[in-house]
């Protein structure tokens, strides 16, 4: 009731039937019934008292609303910190005030975290060029022998891989921020995790870890096949180098009810308690990745374009023992 009392249409409505009321009750007391001496200048005075009462309520009820135009007209990305402050009452458009201000929160937010992204990538870039400058900057200074060189073409390559690298989970991070939903298809997942198991038992081969697998067949579903194809192979390619050599990794595919799930299991190195609510985190490495490479993007692109697919990821993990790894796709 409370609630009712507050908002601006009861309000408005309100006034307007009692107004009608008063009006009829005065047209039928004071021309039918008593057919009063003063009944025209009666009418008169009720009618201007219904007016005023209208117009202040009219008058309120605009100012706010200018109020509210003018404040929002002022906002812009360079001032997004700004927030409205309008009328104290509880009404719809104070109601307004405070949803436009929750937007701007999160507009905020969002803003905040795409400038800290750029800098992280600049930062990310800058670090691997400058050290390739300055390795060939070093080089010039005096005459080397064709082996030397050799070597330093060839850790100059790598170094590029590795920019190229981040360069494209970069790319496949901002992807997931508008993917393009027209390109969808219906693909078969079983197909998809036979695929990346096969690169990942290349990938296993150097450190001798085996890749066990159960992957129920035929599975369909529909989604962007190539990018969830490449977010899978971020975790077999983790679950690979975060275990040591002749260690295991299990991959398992199973249709539970309207879900596929999807486990990656290892038997590596596992996540600190503490590290575990960040891995997800854009540009976020463990404490114990000192010889390991990576930008830390992996499973930020993951848990991403999982979402894109309506999926979740979960991750459980003991120091030591492993990490597991699973995914939740729905099929419908
Ligand atoms: N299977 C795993 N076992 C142990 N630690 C893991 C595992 N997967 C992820 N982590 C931890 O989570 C962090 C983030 O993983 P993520 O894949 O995002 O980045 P990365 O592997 O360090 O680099 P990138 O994937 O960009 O090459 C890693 O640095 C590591 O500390
Ligand atoms: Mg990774």
């Amino acid at each position: 009731m409370k609630k009712l009392r507050n908002s601006l249409r009861y309000r408005l409505f309100f006034w307007y039937i009692l107004s009608l009321l008063f009006l009829g009750f005065f047209i039928v007391l004071t021309v039918h019934i008593y057919k009063l001496p003063y009944s025209n200048t009666l009418l008169a005075i009720v009618f201007l008292i219904l007016s005023m009462v209208g117009f202040i309520i009219i008058y309120r009820f605009t100012k706010s609303l200018i109020l509210l135009t003018s404040q929002i007209k002022l906002i812009s990305s360079k001032n997004l910190e700004n927030r409205i402050t309008t009328s104290q009452g509880k009404d719809e458009i104070s109601e307004l005030s405070i949803t436009f201000n929750e937007l701007l929160d999160r507009l905020d937010k969002a803003f905040k975290r795409e400038r800290q992204f750029i800098g992280d990538v600049a930062h990310e870039l800058k670090t691997p060029l400058s050290t390739l400058k300055s390795s060939f900057e070093v080089t010039l200074q005096k005459e080397r022998s064709n082996e030397e060189y050799k070597r330093i073409i060839k850790d100059s390559i790598n170094e590029t891989d590795k920019l190229t690298k981040t360069l494209k989970d970069v790319l496949d991070l901002a992807w997931t921020e508008v993917p393009n939903e027209s390109q969808k298809e219906i693909f078969d997942l079983s197909e998809m995790m036979n695929e990346m198991i096969e690169i990942g038992q290349k990938l296993a081969l150097k450190k001798q870890i085996k890749i066990i697998y159960s992957i129920a067949p035929n599975i369909k579903m529909k989604g962007f096949r190539d990018r969830l194809g490449r977010a899978i192979l971020n975790i077999i390619d983790n679950a690979i180098k975060y275990t040591s050599n002749n260690g295991k990794v299990h991959i398992a595919l199973l249709k539970e009810q309207n879900n596929a799930l999807i486990t990656i299991k290892d038997s590596g190195q596992g996540i600190e308690e503490a590290e575990l609510s960040h891995i997800f985190d854009r540009f976020y490495r463990g404490s114990k990745t000192n010889k390991i490479f990576g930008a830390g993007l992996g499973l930020a692109i993951a848990k991403a374009t999982i979402e894109v697919h309506r999926g979740a990821i979960q991750v459980k993990s003991k120091l030591n023992y492993g990490s597991t790894f699973t995914i939740a796709l729905p099929l419908t």
